[in-house]
């Protein structure tokens, strides 16, 4: 083999390596340095953030877009600012004690789509909607209260 052919196969391995760090496959996670890339729910299509532009854009949601991990996870405010969300907002569907009617339960070990264990996939259900009956919540609620709520099903069935 040439060494001008080894030197190209050197550069797609590199290639291709830094590829697979920076996106791990399945689209969940991403470096640090990295925006996390944020899809939807029904179809992976690419999640753009259009609803409610004139929201205010905290340091949390910021840093959620860079690590996909909830900056507010554990926070007793956020926490009890959470609750009264998911009170007003997701009782009807999941019930209060998240054991679910219409909407799936929220709180036993089990998830009806892979991608809501994470942070990053219940975000994605939540700002950009489900099947059914699962609407977009970002149409109604800035980011920085979608992660309040999530906060909040963090704890619910556990208080
Ligand atoms: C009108 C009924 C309804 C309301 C209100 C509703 N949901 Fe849902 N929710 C659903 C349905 C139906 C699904 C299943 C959708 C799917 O899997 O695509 C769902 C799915 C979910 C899931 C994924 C569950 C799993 O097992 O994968 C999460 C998380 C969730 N909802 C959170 C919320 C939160 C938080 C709110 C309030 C902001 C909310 N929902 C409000 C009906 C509802």
């Amino acid at each position: 083999m040439s060494r001008r052919v080894l030197a190209l196969l050197c550069v797609a391995g590199a290639a291709s390596l830094t590829y697979g760090v920076a996106d791990l496959g399945d689209g969940l996670t991403a470096g640090a340095s990295e925006t996390v890339k944020f899809l939807h729910t029904l179809d992976d299509q690419p999640l753009e953030f259009t609803f409610r532009t004139e929201q205010t854009i905290t340091p949390a949601v910021e840093q959620f877009h860079q690590t996909a991990e909830n900056p507010y996870r554990g926070d007793a405010d956020s926490i009890a600012a959470g609750k009264k969300l998911y009170l007003r907002w997701c009782k009807s569907c999941h019930l209060k004690d998240g054991t679910g009617r219409i909407g799936p339960n929220l709180v036993d070990d089990k998830w009806l789509r892979e991608r809501t264990g994470t942070d990053q996939g219940k975000f994605e259900i939540i700002y950009a909607g489900g099947a059914g009956a699962m609407q977009a919540f970002g149409r109604r609620m800035d980011q920085d209260d979608i992660l309040k709520v999530m906060a909040y099903l963090d704890v619910l069935g556990k208080e």
